[in-house]
């Protein structure tokens, strides 16, 4: 009887181990103090939960802070930030705002990137996050060891490396981190500069040049309204079907292209241009070189698997990610915050492994059905809206409206409807389900910031 009763004891405690992650004296390391990093730091702290931020720059505020360095920064840090100068948020405001922190109602949807810098530094004010984040700790390592995580960083000060213990690891390093620069024939004979969007920093530089723009993403675009009207020429490849603006006398639209020469490039149709620049808004890949094979996720730059809700690391679900999702409004890393705060916190427990495989095995299955690869197994795209009722649905946290989601897909047509004016437009949420949307003026509106920081 004795043994027996023992035995269901000891069983009981395996289980409760396997599904209650929060241990007391736990201690929670985070990787990255961008939008993501401080979102989970506002809910672990309201949760109270022990944990250390680490930042490898000296700021908070991730992509959001200009630096004026290309690559390396005076310490020889990477640059990992990925801001110009001029601007401007691409979707509203609204769809970006974390949880019950809204930007003051007065401030443009549309607000400039120093704008959206300062909602972020007076975030971190107002929940008072600074102590607990440590700067100038640039991770370099992450391993699973003896049941918990080993975190190496470098101090970037004096360059010495540390090794901290962590019962649970948060990983927010960025999404638009890694430049992905396609290759092409001929590059390397080409005697212009060549430059990846992330290390674009102004117009000014391109003045009277004759430039060739590479792909039309959120940053092709971008840089193709800055500088179709500075530039001598700019010569515009890529293969995206939209109603294009009237851009200045100056911009060529080109299809993809073949090659490079030394003075210029042709492209597929066999046309031919002569250019001084070439900066390629070819996009980015994920970035997580401190992951090791402890961690038992297959990381690559296109994929990461297997996550549970492209969140928990199924094979060791005491690390999580927030960020590798794609196509998603911001405030997606918002929920994905609450939710790893809330699971460290023990206020909800997870499926067991098998059951959270078999569920991420069935949405591998289903990208079949919906002519998807594996390279989508990140996608959360049009399904966003459900995406947040089944975080809400397993958590228990806050549910995002749909009208988040409305406006997303409402903004993600206009922009490409009316990519020079569309910015000129503010929105206000009504309730869960509706917003309106009047035009506003234009003009100097767009530089309005009524945040005290
Ligand atoms: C130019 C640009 C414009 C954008 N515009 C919009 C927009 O208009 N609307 C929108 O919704 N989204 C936009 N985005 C998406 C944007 O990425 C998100 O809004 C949000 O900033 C993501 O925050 P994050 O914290 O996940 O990543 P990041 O802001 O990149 O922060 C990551 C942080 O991790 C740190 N870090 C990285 N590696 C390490 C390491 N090894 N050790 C320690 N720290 C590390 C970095 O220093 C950084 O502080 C834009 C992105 C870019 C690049
Ligand atoms: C928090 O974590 C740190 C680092 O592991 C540890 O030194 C400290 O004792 C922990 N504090 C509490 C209250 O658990
Ligand atoms: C710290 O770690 C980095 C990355 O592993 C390594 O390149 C560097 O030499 C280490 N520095 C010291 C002082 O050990
Ligand atoms: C390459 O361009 C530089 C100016 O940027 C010029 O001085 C040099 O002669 C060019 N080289 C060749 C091989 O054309
Ligand atoms: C170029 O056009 C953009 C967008 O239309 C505008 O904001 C900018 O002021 C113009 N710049 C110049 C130099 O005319
Ligand atoms: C939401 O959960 C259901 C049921 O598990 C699943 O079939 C669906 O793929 C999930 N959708 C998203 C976007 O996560």
């Amino acid at each position: 009887m004795y043994l027996i009763s023992s035995s269901c004891l000891f069983i009981l405690y395996l289980c409760l181990g396997c599904n209650a992650l929060s241990l007391p004296n736990s201690h929670t390391c985070v990787v990255g103090a961008g939008y993501s990093g401080l979102a989970v730091s506002r809910y672990l702290k309201e949760f109270g939960v022990n944990y250390t931020v680490f930042e490898a720059s000296r700021y908070v505020g991730g992509t959001w802070r200009f630096d004026p360095h290309v690559g390396v920064d005076e310490y020889g840090i990477p640059v990992f930030t990925s801001m110009y100068k001029y601007l401007r948020t691409n979707t509203p405001r609204q769809t970006m705002e974390f949880g019950g922190f809204p930007f003051p109602d007065s401030a443009p949807s549309y607000p400039t990137g120093p704008c959206f810098y300062k909602y972020l530094k007076s975030f971190v004010k107002h929940f008072d996050l600074m102590p607990n984040i440590q700067v100038r700790s640039f991770v370099q390592a992450i391993r699973w060891i003896d049941q918990h995580w080993e975190l190496t960083y470098t101090q970037t000060e004096e360059r010495n490396n540390y090794t901290v213990s962590c019962d649970f690891v948060v990983i927010a390093n960025g999404q638009y981190v890694r430049p992905l620069l396609p290759k092409f024939p001929g590059l390397d004979v080409f005697n212009g500069s060549v430059i990846h969007s992330h290390d674009y920093k102004e117009p000014e530089t391109y003045k009277d040049r004759r430039v060739l723009l590479v792909g039309a993403g959120s940053s092709g675009l971008d840089l193709a309204t800055q500088l179709h009207n500075i530039t001598n020429k700019l010569v515009h490849s890529h293969h995206l079907v939209y109603n294009q603006p009237k851009f200045s006398d100056h911009y060529v639209k080109k299809p993809d292209i073949k090659g490079f020469t030394k003075n210029g490039v042709v492209f597929k149709d066999g046309t031919v241009e002569e250019v001084d620049d070439v900066i390629f808004c070819t996009g980015y890949e994920y970035y997580h070189p401190f992951l090791d094979e402890s961690s038992g996720l297959t990381v690559s730059g296109k994929f990461i698997l297997p996550l549970h809700q492209n969140i928990i690391n199924i094979r060791h679900p005491s690390m999580s990610f927030i960020g590798v999702v794609n196509k998603v409004i911001t405030r997606v890393m918002d929920a994905q915050a609450e939710y790893i705060a809330s699971l460290i916190a023990g206020k909800f427990k997870l499926p067991s492994q098998e059951e959270m495989l078999r569920m991420w095995l069935a949405h591998v299955y289903r990208l079949q059905y919906k002519r998807k690869k594996i390279i989508d197994v990140n996608t959360v795209g049009p399904d966003q809206d459900q995406y947040f009722a089944n975080l809400t649905m397993e958590a228990g946290i806050a549910r995002v409206p749909p009208v988040l989601t409305d406006i997303r897909d409402f903004n993600a047509v206009n922009r490409l409807e009316d990519l020079l004016n569309y910015r000129d437009y503010d929105y206000e949420v009504l309730d869960s389900y509706n917003y309106k949307r009047w035009h506003n003026g234009g003009g100097s509106r767009a530089e309005e910031c009524p945040i005290d920081a």
